[in-house]
């Protein structure tokens, strides 16, 4: 079989073909890149506007960036940002909104088109935000505090959402919450964006739900069909530094969500303890291939790395490889629609790193470019490089 990129030597062929990403840095940018198959480099970098850009939602159709605010010091807060996307990754500011301390994450949910509303996970401040779109410059839609806390007292003294996820029906939003040991479960009212509270999976205490993704096998095509073909919530779990399969199940008359957990797996060959300092990053799902970041682990020293997984049918998982994430505190990453490609944004060494991988059998193979971004970080501090996207 011919390597991989072979088949890609067309598409990168010109630099009229090349792909572009979009990647945030703490430092209050912006970037667009240009990965030409063999190279990245910085188009343009434009300032965010508000004061830590911890994440982007990138709306392809809507072309469209929201960026929120971490910033987890002073009284007044943070802003949500948004940009419209022009030729060539122009941007124009469109729109802001007033949010508390700390947001890590965004999500897209609700009305018809699945997008008419944003919902934020602020970890500093125990809540979700959420607003209407287009952003108006004023305060959230609806907040949701939290209370509650679990077994480690240094990352567990209160409530700390990390991530805000919609299930593949657009009728429910899951939250991890890393403080308090919950995965929360919200009904979405699709026309008012309005969320409730509707119940919550609880992870072994110390586990440290971090970051989730939704897996539904090939072809699942109705609700109906969903429920019954093994639905399943991945969770990357931070402190225990496991990675969890929960079953999904939907209710028949419009109750809530539920979630049994199915199996625990640690990010390496068999089912190893992660070394001390290891914290799991983010994860996500291409075919039948889930993918985590294992932030610290030094596993390639003094580079950190990432771990592919074998999703089977019945969405139980099977370790599969641990690679390099070409940098240091990979917070980021994603995977692009051709699946040729990996995007890794290392925190800590700033840069973005682009391995290939091999879309039949899922694996990371090696470095293609590299390109650091902004300044270098200091590990545990909340600079250097925070999020990456693909601008497809
Ligand atoms: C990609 O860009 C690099 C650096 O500008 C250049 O050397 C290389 O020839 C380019 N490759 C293609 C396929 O355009
Ligand atoms: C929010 O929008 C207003 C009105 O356009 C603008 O004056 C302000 O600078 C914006 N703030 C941020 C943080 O982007
Ligand atoms: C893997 O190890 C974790 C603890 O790190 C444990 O909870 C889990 O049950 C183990 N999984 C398997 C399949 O043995
Ligand atoms: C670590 O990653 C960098 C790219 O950021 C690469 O140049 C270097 O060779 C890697 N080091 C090791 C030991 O793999």
């Amino acid at each position: 079989m011919l390597p991989s990129h072979t088949f890609l030597l067309p598409l990168f062929a010109s630099a009229a073909s090349a792909a572009n990403l979009w990647a945030a840095h703490y430092s209050r940018t912006i970037n667009y890149l240009t990965f030409n198959g063999s190279s990245l480099t910085l188009s343009s970098s434009t300032a965010t506007g508000n004061l830590l850009p911890s994440w982007i939602t990138y709306d392809s159709i809507g072309k469209a960036l929201y960026i929120p605010d971490e910033v987890f010091y002073g009284a007044t807060g943070g802003s949500i940002v948004s940009f419209a996307i022009g030729t060539n990754g122009r941007l124009t500011a469109t729109g802001n909104g007033s949010t508390p301390l700390g947001a890590v994450a965004t999500a897209l949910y609700g009305g018809a088109d699945g997008k008419s509303f944003i919902a934020n996970a602020h970890y500093q401040s125990s809540q979700v935000t959420t607003f209407k779109l287009p952003l108006d410059g004023g305060q959230p839609l609806q907040t949701l505090k939290y209370t509650g806390k679990s077994v480690n007292p240094y990352r567990q003294e209160a409530p700390h959402p990390h991530h805000v996820i919609v299930d593949p029906t657009g009728d429910f939003m899951i939250v991890p919450d890393l403080g308090a040991d919950l995965i929360r479960i919200h009904k979405i009212e699709k026309t008012s964006g309005k969320l409730t509270e509707c119940g919550a999976a609880k992870p072994v205490p110390g586990t440290g739900p971090r970051h989730g993704v939704f897996w539904q096998p090939a072809g699942a095509a109705s609700r109906v069909r969903r429920a019954a073909e093994a639905t399943t919530l991945f969770v990357g779990n931070e402190l225990s530094n496991t990675v969890s399969a929960w079953a999904v199940s939907y209710p028949s008359g419009g109750g809530c969500l539920s979630l049994s957990l199915k199996q625990t797996l640690s990010p390496y060959q068999g089912n190893t303890t992660a070394a001390r300092g290891t914290k799991i990053g983010e994860v996500h799902i291409k075919d039948s291939f889930l993918y985590s970041t294992n932030r610290n682990d030094k596993k390639f020293a003094p580079n950190d790395s990432l771990t592919q997984y074998t999703i089977s049918s019945d969405g139980t998982l099977s370790w599969t490889d641990t690679t390099s994430s070409y940098g240091t505190y990979p917070r980021t990453f994603d995977i692009n629609k051709a699946g040729d490609y990996v995007a890794i944004g290392d925190q800590t060494t700033s840069n973005v790193a682009i391995v290939a991988r091999d879309p039949t059998t899922g694996k990371l193979g090696s470095l293609v470019a590299d390109l650091r971004i902004g300044s270098v970080g200091v590990p545990e501090n909340e600079d250097g490089l925070s999020a990456v996207v693909w601008a497809e």
